[in-house]
Formats: C-alpha cells, structure tokens, sequence
C-alpha cells in the first residue's frame, strides 16, 4: 500500500505540467548541458580508478591508462570533447536565456547560480589539464602554482598535481553538484519563463502548461542520445594527445596558452602577471553579472532591452576573440629537442639552465635527474621528429576496440532519432 502511494507520488511528481515551448531545443540546452556533465563525471570516474596524483606517477600513469587499460584512450578522450561542448552548451543556454530574459526576477537567483556553476567548470577546465603532467600541464601547473602562491598557498610546482586532482575530481565537483540541486529545485518552483511574446512580462508560470514532465524528459532522452553519440563520434575520430613529460620552467611558456579558458591572453599575463588567472574570469564574471542589475524592467521582448541585446552582442565578440587566441596561437611558443638536431640550433654543450640567444638547456624532472632536453626558442628546429614539445604517438587499445565502439554509438544515435520521430508521429497523427 505505503510502496504503491510512493509510486503513485513519483509518477505524478514527473508528470507535473510543462509549457509546450518547453520541448523545444532552445528550451533544452540546460538539460544537455547536463548530459555532458554525466558523461564527463562517468568517464572521470573510470579514469580515477587507474591515474595516480603524485608527481613522479601522473604521466606514466596515464600513459598506463592510454596503452594497456580496456577503452581508457576512449573513455579519456570522451572526457575531453565533452569538456570542450559542455563549455559550447553551456555558451549556448546563457545566449538563450540572456535572449527570451530568463535573468529577471523572480529568476534572478536562478541565473546567478546558473552563473557560479559556469565559472566553476572553467576553472574544473582548467585544472583537468594540469593531471597529465606532459607539457601543457606542467605548464598549466606552474599558472596554477602562481596563482596559488597569491593566497599563501607555497607549494612546490612538482606537488602541485596532487592538490589540482583534489580540487577537480572532489571539491569542485561537490560544490557543482549543489549549485545544481539548488539551480534545478529553483526551475522546479518558479517554472519556465513565459514564451516571449510583444507584452510578455517575466513572472511565476509554475503549474502551467499543456504538455507534461515525462514528454519533456522523452524528447531530452532523444536528444542527449544524439549528443552523446556526436561526442562519441568526435572521441574517436580525434583521440585526446599526449605530449612528452613536462619540463618546468616558470621563466619560459613551451606550449599554447591553455589559459585561453579562463579568458586570459598573452598581454594580461604582461599587465597582471600570475593574477590575470583571477582577472581574466572576473571581468567575464561582472560583464554577466550586469543582465539582472542594469536590465530591471520586467518585459522579456527582445527590443524591449536593447542595451541589454548589446551588452550580450559585446560580450559575444569578447568570446569570439579568446576563441581566435586560442584557435590561432601558435602549438607551442617554443621547441624541445630530445635529441639535437642537425642544423646546429639546439646545442648539447651548453651548460644546464644556461640561456645562449636562443638556447637553453634543462634538466628534465620527470624524466628522472641527469637527463637533459634541449630547448630552442620560436620552434626552430630542423624536423618535427626533433621537437620535444609537440605530441607523441603512444599504442593504444582503441583500434581493437572500434568495432565495439562503433556499434554503441550507431545503436545510441538510432535510439535518439527513434525516439524523436516517434514524438512528432504522434503529434502529427493526434
Ligand atoms: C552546468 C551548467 C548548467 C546546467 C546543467 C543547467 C541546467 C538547466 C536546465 C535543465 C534548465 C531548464 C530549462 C532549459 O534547459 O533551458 C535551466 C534553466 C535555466 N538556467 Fe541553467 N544550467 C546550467 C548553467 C546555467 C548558466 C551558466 C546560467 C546563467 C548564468 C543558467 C541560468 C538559467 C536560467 C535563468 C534558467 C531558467 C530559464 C527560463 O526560465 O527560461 N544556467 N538550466
């Protein structure tokens, strides 16, 4: 009796009212946000259970994770395009919610932790590149130690993995996962903002609707099946890479800048030094934060807000920008010879941190005391074969797992199209 009242309590608790424009895609961009967010947790989960934190490990245990566990390549390199479209979703909800003004009160505190859980995953971004330890993590290592040493936090580059691996996979995370019980019992009290029309006014619309939870949850089923099917896709057609262990030097940036997803460029970096990784995030952060203070009047019509469609366009632009950095900077600001080459640019007799115009020579932690690597500024030297900086080819087990991989991601895209057909079906033949 008691098992078929809670029963009964689940089932009209999912069957609660939901607008019909709720089922659109525009309306579904929080929800598969959401998806990548579970794709990213599982595979991260996955990957815990074989990388290991330490300074000495984090490299070889991935490199262990890429070669000789069951779809750890794949599950690693899902982990990394659904970091890279979670960012783009997430990109594309606030342009719908800044666009039908979702921010106005009574939503305001909705979007103010849709905000924090936004800068959250920047930084989660920013530290998961740090893990590997090959060259762009240990450079992104040093920004993070930097940045750490601000607020009193002086630990060695070398150990700065293991406080970067708590960070991303514990405390980050918990708090992501509060923002978003909060951001969901949120949407859930106060209801979708209403459909914009000419005199639509932001307001209360819970309890409303001709279409129900369950429809809504079915199409988001169909939808997050194609997404992760795209993803899948992207995962393993494009590998994530591997470079050489890292070399650190705080003096010398060897590969692109990663800080591009904190909005953060070279010329900040001249300005602010280590704290620009503060900067960069905050004028983004009070740029967005201006929608509900400046916006106050309650219409949710588009031309009803120009100064704020402008704001939105401004901030567009900015993003564009960090993304041309990003795109166009080049893969490393410099090169490291693991042997020297034969044009005579990287030379073997200098002496160990020695600066010579060009030419510097390292020791190279990771790999162990008393190995050397060879570094030339501006990426000079002779073949790609020569430079240490780039990424490497390591055997992995994906090839003869692709058949299996394959068939998932063409049952996973025939489920999503299945179940979205099946939908406008019925409503044709309703
Ligand atoms: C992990 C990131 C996020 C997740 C998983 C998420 C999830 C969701 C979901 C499922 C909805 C329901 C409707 C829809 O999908 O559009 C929603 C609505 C909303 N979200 Fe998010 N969201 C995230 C980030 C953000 C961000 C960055 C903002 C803004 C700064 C934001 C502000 C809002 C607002 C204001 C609504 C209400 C929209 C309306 O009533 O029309 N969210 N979110």
């Amino acid at each position: 009796m008691g098992v078929n009242k809670s029963l009964h309590g689940m089932a009209s608790n999912f069957n609660h009212p939901v607008q019909k424009y709720a089922n659109t895609l525009p309306y579904m961009l929080g929800g598969l946000t959401l998806v990548c967010l579970v794709l990213l947790m599982l595979s991260g989960m996955y990957m815990a259970l074989f990388y290991i934190p330490t300074a000495q490990q984090a490299y070889s245990s991935t490199l262990n994770l890429i070669e000789n566990v069951p779809f750890g390549e794949y599950a690693r390199s899902i982990h990394l395009w659904a970091a890279n479209i979670i960012i783009v979703m997430i990109g594309l909800h606030l342009a719908r919610v800044i666009i039908t003004g979702s921010y106005k009160k009574p939503r305001r505190m909705l979007y103010f932790v849709g905000l924090a859980m936004f800068f959250t995953i920047l930084f989660l971004t920013y530290l998961g590149t740090t893990l590997t330890l090959d060259q762009i993590g240990a450079d992104a290592a040093i920004r993070s130690q930097q940045t750490a040493a601000l607020f009193g936090l002086s630990i060695p580059i070398s150990q700065m993995v293991g406080p970067d691996a708590v960070a991303h996979t514990s405390i980050m995370i918990v708090a992501l996962l509060l923002l978003l019980a909060i951001h969901m019992y949120l949407i859930e009290k106060i209801g979708i903002s209403p459909k914009v029309t000419k005199n639509a006014i932001a307001r209360t619309t819970a309890g409303e609707g001709t279409s129900n939870f369950l429809t809504h949850l079915k199409l988001l089923a169909g939808f997050g099946c194609i997404l992760t099917a795209f993803i899948g896709t992207l995962a393993l057609i494009s590998p994530a890479p591997i470079g050489h262990p890292g070399v650190y030097d705080p003096t010398i940036m060897i590969t692109k800048p990663v800080e591009a997803i904190l909005f953060v460029n070279d010329k900040m970096l001249d300005v602010f030094g280590p704290y620009s990784l503060i900067w960069g995030p905050a004028l983004l952060f009070v740029l967005l934060l201006l929608f509900p203070l400046v916006d106050r009047n309650p219409h949710v019509y588009w031309r009803k807000r120009i100064p704020a469609m402008l704001l939105g366009i401004f901030i567009l632009a900015w993003a564009l920008y960090f993304i041309y950095i990003d795109a166009t900077a080049p893969t490393q600001y410099s090169g490291i010879c693991a042997t020297p080459p034969s044009n005579g640019v990287c030379v073997p007799a200098l002496a160990e941190n020695q600066t010579v115009e060009n030419v510097t020579v390292l020791e190279n932690e990771s790999l162990g005391a008393g190995t050397k690597m060879y570094f030339i500024s501006n990426g000079t030297a002779a073949t790609p074969a020569d430079v240490y900086g780039g990424f490497i080819d390591v055997p992995s087990k994906t090839q003869g797992e692709t058949p299996y991989i394959i068939a998932a991601l063409v049952v996973l895209a025939g489920a999503g199209v299945v179940i979205l057909a099946s939908d406008r079906l019925k409503r044709m033949y309703r």
